[in-house]
């Protein structure tokens, strides 16, 4: 069921699973990192409190730590639409990206072409930059209208050829909130014969998921942006990863997903991700069915919520004459980021936090190419106030009433 205006988000039900929010602190700062519901903390201290051992034992501990592995796959691939045998687990979207560039660049030679994006986090630019120098590979790269903010996918016609191994582009950006068309963009990369890897860390939080109908050959994501502890996971056909050969130990197992997972997993965190899955799926009490539908319609209801709220945040900001926003795009998240005349972003972001306990991030927030592009990176790029599921109107009105103050 989708969000109903009759039947509003309850955000203050919400904001009650999270001790967190409780310190008085408006916090706009999700984009970078959200907090997490008590049932998140629970899981994790039930997971040492039970006793946890590694995997692969013949006691019980130790199969629950197998058990704990399993169902974090089942969650990750319900939020995703994907399979749970092509769930990669490992410590955040950087580290599992550089090890997959490094994994698909192992086929790249000269002559072939990889497509990279200038909307993307550095996390979906640089690892692809470093192993296409290394191959002897050339870089392509889809532009940004910076008056709009949009990454026009029409242009993705003629940078990809059959030449085109990989194109790299993001699900949202994580400053400009801009939504692009990447199942267009995908269409015309696989159309190609060319692989499709999806940054969905920004997207992810923000509605209902589906790779498949994305058309990402993978798509990556990282639990601490929806409310989970910090992990990472990469989703892909598993019959795609089976012809993938990352380095791994000889005595680890060969079997995909877990041939592309270095080390012992922390067990407890993955159980924190398995109640954060559950947790969204359980943010719009009307949602029923199965865990993936219950995602679904709790996604949208999160969607509609934070672009309710994000509408006035954008209006307040756009009113006032001392504030520039950046991005118009026609989809995007609610993810606002602006400059303030006569202040630099990190005096604005001090002034909030110190005068209004509003919590907000400033920077180039690793949007690396896009804040060259838009050419405001020397000058300290810009402020970002993201909002998420648990952000309610006086956490708005607390920014609005904070960045008011600073006109003249
Ligand atoms: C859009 C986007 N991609 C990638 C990353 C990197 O994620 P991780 O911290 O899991 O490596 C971030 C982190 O802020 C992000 O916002």
């Amino acid at each position: 069921m989708p969000f109903d205006e009759a039947a509003p988000f309850d955000v203050a039900a919400v904001r009650a699973r999270y001790p967190a929010l409780a310190d008085g602190y408006a916090y706009l700062d999700g984009a970078a990192g959200t907090q997490v519901p008590e049932s998140v903390i629970a899981a994790i201290a039930d997971t040492y409190r039970r006793g946890i051992g590694n995997v692969g034992g013949a006691f019980p501990a130790s199969q629950r730590a197998g058990g704990i592995v399993a169902e974090c796959r089942r969650a990750v691939a319900d939020l995703l639409g994907g399979h749970s045998d092509g769930i990669v687990l490992g410590p955040n979207m950087t580290t599992l990206t550089y090890r997959l560039a490094y994994a698909l660049a192992a086929g790249w030679g000269a002559g072939d072409e990889i497509v990279l994006s200038r909307l993307d986090h550095d996390a979906n630019v640089r690892p692809w930059v470093q192993v296409a120098a290394r191959a002897g590979a050339t870089v392509r790269w889809a532009d940004v209208d910076v008056s709009t903010g949009e990454l026009p996918a029409g242009q993705y016609d003629g940078l990809v050829s059959d030449r085109t191994r990989l194109v790299a582009v993001t699900a949202a950006s994580n400053v400009l909130g801009t939504r692009p068309d990447v199942a267009g963009i995908a269409a015309t990369a696989r159309a190609a014969g060319a692989l499709v890897y999806v940054d969905g860390v920004h997207a992810t939080a923000h509605g209902p998921v589906d790779v498949v109908g994305l058309g990402a050959d993978f798509y990556a994501t990282s639990a601490y942006k929806w409310s989970g502890p910090h992990i990472g996971a990469v989703v892909a056909d598993p019959a795609l990863l089976d012809r993938v050969r990352p380095d791994k130990l000889a005595s680890s197992p060969d079997e995909v997903p877990a041939r592309f997972e270095t080390g012992t997993a922390p067990f407890a965190d993955l159980a924190g991700v398995v109640a954060a899955v559950e947790h969204l799926a359980a943010l719009d009490p009307a949602a029923t069915d199965t865990r993936r539908a219950r995602l679904l319609t709790s996604m949208a209801s999160v969607e509609a919520h934070e672009l309710r709220l994000f509408a006035g945040l954008l209006a307040g900001l756009d009113a006032m004459p001392h504030v520039t926003t950046y991005g118009r795009a026609a989809r995007r998240t609610a993810t606002a980021y602006f400059t303030v005349a006569g202040h630099t972003p990190a005096e604005v972001a001090a002034h909030l936090a110190h005068r209004h306990r509003v919590n907000v991030w400033h920077g180039h927030n690793y949007a690396w190419e896009l804040t060259e592009a838009l050419g405001i990176r020397a000058a300290g790029s810009a402020v970002r106030a993201g909002l998420v599921h648990y952000n309610d109107a006086a956490d708005v009105d607390r920014l609005l009433a904070g960045v008011a103050e600073l006109a003249g």
